[in-house]
């Protein structure tokens, strides 16, 4: 491909589907994913957790409660024993209007099941969660992606992101392979404001941040993309707010609507 139709193009805004397409059905789920794809997103987003006997599974939160009918840490929990949950039955009770019969007792994927499914057919941006409680994530996750080709020798450069709020483990990540493009994830609980020492300082290791959209604004935006930083604000659900990011400037967001930001991108 042409480098200006390169994924990581600033000029090629990223459809980033935020644990799939979890507006609609039940979040890091593989109907999750397949639906996101469907929906044109250009990526599907994993967070990643590591179970008691080393795997890495698709769960955002560090517990079982929320996302499946089981309790307790994904930590200290084996994969055997996590794949006997439900993790879909959650989503209808909470969502009625939303439900699905197939969605009960939807199974917790690995990272392997979710490659495994997709291949080389979609595009995947994964972070690291709390890497500081799972020692040789960054490892495993190397590894797997390597052997399924999908970063190194013969890779589509983009085909993989890597995200994560922790520089730890991204400068980690870096320093076993400079190649992979990694997103630097921000949390600001007030307006958003960045330092140039501090952009330089993420230039070192990064191609771009992730901050949640409701703290920056337009000079931010900016600021950003002056630097030749791409900028994928987080989780942007709403029409006139994608419309809004769009305008200042941002490469690409997150959203758990995929169908909803391909439009407003095209139209854009
Ligand atoms: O990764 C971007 C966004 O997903 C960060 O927030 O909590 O949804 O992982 P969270
Ligand atoms: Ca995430």
């Amino acid at each position: 491909a042409k480098s200006s139709q390169s994924l990581l193009n600033p000029n090629h805004i990223l459809d980033i589907s935020h644990r799939g397409a979890s507006g609609y059905a039940p979040e890091h789920t593989i109907p999750s994913y397949k639906l996101a794809k469907k929906q044109k997103g250009d990526y599907i987003e994993i967070d990643l957790q590591m179970t008691k006997d080393g795997k890495l599974i698709a769960m955002h939160d560090e517990t079982l409660d929320r996302t499946t009918n089981g309790t307790g840490m994904v930590k200290d929990h084996t994969l055997s024993e996590i794949k006997k949950l439900d993790a879909g039955s959650w989503f209808n009770k909470k969502y009625p209007e939303k439900a699905n019969p197939d969605y009960a007792g939807l199974k917790v994927p690995t990272l392997e099941d979710i490659i495994h499914t997709f291949g080389r057919s979609t595009n995947y941006y994964i972070e690291t969660k709390s890497p500081e409680v799972y020692p040789g994530m960054e490892e495993k996750l190397l590894n797997i992606l390597k052997k399924n080709k999908l970063i190194g020798p013969g890779s589509k450069s983009g085909k993989v992101i890597i995200e994560s709020f922790s520089k730890p483990s991204l400068m980690k990540i870096h320093a076993m392979d400079a190649d992979i493009p990694l997103i630097q994830l921000l949390s600001y609980s007030q307006k958003a404001k960045i330092s140039q020492k501090e952009i330089n300082d993420i230039k070192k290791y990064a191609v771009g941040v992730g901050p949640n959209y409701e703290a920056i604004d337009r000079d931010y935006v900016q600021k950003i993309r002056h630097n030749g930083l791409l900028i994928h604000p987080y989780t942007v659900n709403r029409k006139e707010d994608m419309k809004k990011l769009l305008d200042w400037g941002v490469t690409g967001m997150f959203t758990n609507y995929p169908d909803v930001l391909h439009h407003v991108i095209k139209d854009h």
